[in-house]
């Protein structure tokens, strides 16, 4: 089970050393969480932060844009430096062309399901993609209750992977600490974000060590 911490519960007084705390913990790569205020109500960071995570270390750098407008701000997060960009399908008008414009921007598409977004209408697009995360709570917010039954989905992604993408990668996404790491790998997952989990704690190496060991 690999595990990106999410930046966004991070100390941003302080981020290129919160960086280097948990890649020298053991961290896989970071997930960097973008809001605009508009597709949730949040408002976090954009390319700048992207830019400046990037100049600070060498861990893939994976873009969760939250974002109303994707598919005209992928190349400015491609520029940025993410190796990977998931959008939400509901905020993305043409999938197959902007799934083809992240891969002609070398960086690796994903697709960020919200809870409750019907799977079966997501078959054709998760056979077109690197990635899926399963949001195990409603995108906006770090430290939020994980939502029951989001392993159940994490299973239902993994069985369509199986039929039509079986190298498909799949994160879930919210809500997670020490204590489903096991869960999540039996349903499936691949890889596993945390955020507040991670930055919300005394001491975020020895989180990231203790998930990466259960
Ligand atoms: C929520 C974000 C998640 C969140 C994870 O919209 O996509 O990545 O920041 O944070 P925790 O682990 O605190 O739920
Ligand atoms: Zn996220």
């Amino acid at each position: 089970m690999r595990l990106t911490p999410s930046l966004l519960s991070a100390d941003f007084t302080r981020l290129a050393e919160e960086v280097r705390t948990v890649e020298e913990a053991g961290a896989h790569g970071l997930h960097l969480d973008v809001m605009d205020g508009h597709y949730v109500p949040n408002l976090t960071f954009g390319p700048i932060v992207v830019a400046a995570v990037r100049r600070c270390t060498d861990l893939p750098l994976d873009a969760h844009l939250m974002i109303g407008n994707a598919p005209e701000h992928i190349r400015a997060y491609a520029e940025a430096g993410a190796d990977a960009i998931a959008v939400h399908p509901e905020a993305v008008p043409h999938l197959h062309k902007t799934i083809a414009d992240l891969r002609a921007l070398a960086v690796r598409p994903g697709l960020a399901i919200n809870p409750l977004s019907p799977l079966a209408s997501l078959e054709e697009a998760l056979a077109a993609v690197d990635y899926a995360i399963v949001m195990s709570v409603n995108p906006g917010w770090g430290g939020q209750r994980f939502i029951e039954g989001s392993m159940d989905r994490v299973r239902q992604v993994r069985k369509i992977a199986e039929r039509t993408n079986p190298s498909l990668e799949i994160v879930i996404d919210g809500g997670i600490n020490a204590s489903r790491i096991a869960a999540a790998r039996d349903a499936g997952a691949d890889v596993v974000v945390a955020g507040s989990a991670v930055f919300g704690a005394a001491d975020p190496a020895a989180a990231v060590r203790e998930m990466l060991a259960a």
